[in-house]
């Protein structure tokens, strides 16, 4: 693995490889304690459909204990991957039953005439749920992880100072924040807190950092519907990373853990299913750190090779 330029920005001379395939079948091609630290943000549970009805795309399941399954087993294989003193950043956010209705209207990058756009079904509401209730998606999943072995460490609430009101929403608060689950391998881990310090409440000298992170949303026009700020990918790196470390992403889509990781002199290995979004985050990855990354896919002999 070597990047075939020297990254324009970073200190050091990090690699990229993306592999286009399912994460799960990914994952079985990388070694036992292999990377440092995983940052990702997973596809939310019935919220949109990022590829033309991949049968292994996550997200799309119709029962939401099955996507929680899956989210289990492909976390499972995560935990190999990683090094004992790893750690898993696990961004995740809401949802809300559909209260009857069927369809969603798709985003300005699936047209409703694509076949993208037409898997914008609804999930029925789930067994136990009424309409209009929360899900309680993210702690569903972060209680799942726990039950199959990952240390819950913390629930960093990301807070978007920018986030647009959702239309026709009068009987409720506005949701504003996202998860950001800690989760580590090891009772024992790399943490630098030094990393966290911030400016303390009287404006006097610094603190311990806390776990409330104004992060203002980006709105970049990558091609991707569902991109995380940089500044959130970065900030988890720091804290659990070393330079020339390797952070893996199984839902890499634009490239963004790629590119904070990259800036910050660490290597980066992702998964990503769709190929529009593999060729997507090679670009943005390229433009915003200057490396050239290898693209792999898995061959019918079930090994890994270069694209
Ligand atoms: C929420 S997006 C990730 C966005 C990313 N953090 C960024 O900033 O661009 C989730 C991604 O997971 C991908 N995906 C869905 N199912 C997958 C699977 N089984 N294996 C790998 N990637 C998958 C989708 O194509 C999508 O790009």
């Amino acid at each position: 693995m070597k990047a075939s330029s020297q990254s324009l920005f970073s200190e050091t001379d990090g690699s990229s490889t993306i592999i286009h395939a399912d994460a799960l079948a990914g994952m079985k091609s990388l070694n036992d304690g292999s990377v440092n630290s995983i940052i990702t943000s997973p596809p939310y549970w019935g919220l949109r459909a990022y590829t033309n009805g991949d049968t292994l795309e996550i997200g799309i399941e119709p029962k939401l204990n099955a996507y929680i399954d899956n989210i289990t087993s492909i976390f499972h294989e995560a935990r190999r991957i990683l090094a004992d003193d790893g750690v898993l950043w696990l961004n995740i956010g809401d949802g809300f039953t559909s209260g009857g209705r069927k369809t969603r209207i798709p985003d300005n990058i699936a047209s409703k005439n694509s076949a993208r756009g037409k898997a914008y079904n609804r999930p029925d509401t789930p067994e136990g749920l009424k309409k209009k209730d929360m899900l309680g998606v993210p702690w569903r999943v972060a209680l799942a992880l726990q039950a199959d072995g990952w240390y819950l460490r913390a629930d960093v609430i990301w807070h978007k100072p920018n986030q647009m009101p959702t239309g026709n929403i009068y009987d409720r608060p506005q949701v504003d924040y996202e998860h950001v689950f800690m989760l580590t391998k090891s009772l024992k881990y790399k943490y630098n807190i030094e990393e966290g310090y911030e400016r303390s409440a009287t404006g006097v000298g610094y603190r311990q950092g806390r776990s409330i992170w104004d992060i203002p949303t980006e709105s970049k026009k990558t091609g991707h519907p569902a991109v995380m700020p940089v500044a959130l990918a970065d900030k988890c790196i720091r804290l659990t990373t070393n330079e020339g470390d390797t952070v893996f992403d199984p839902f890499t889509g634009s490239g963004t853990t790629g590119i904070a990781a990259l800036n910050l002199g660490r290597n980066f290995i992702g998964t990503e299913l769709s190929g529009d979004f593999v060729s997507i985050a090679c670009n943005r990855i390229h433009d915003e750190t200057g490396v050239d990354s290898t693209i792999e896919e898995i061959n019918s002999d079930n090994e890994l090779v270069i694209k």
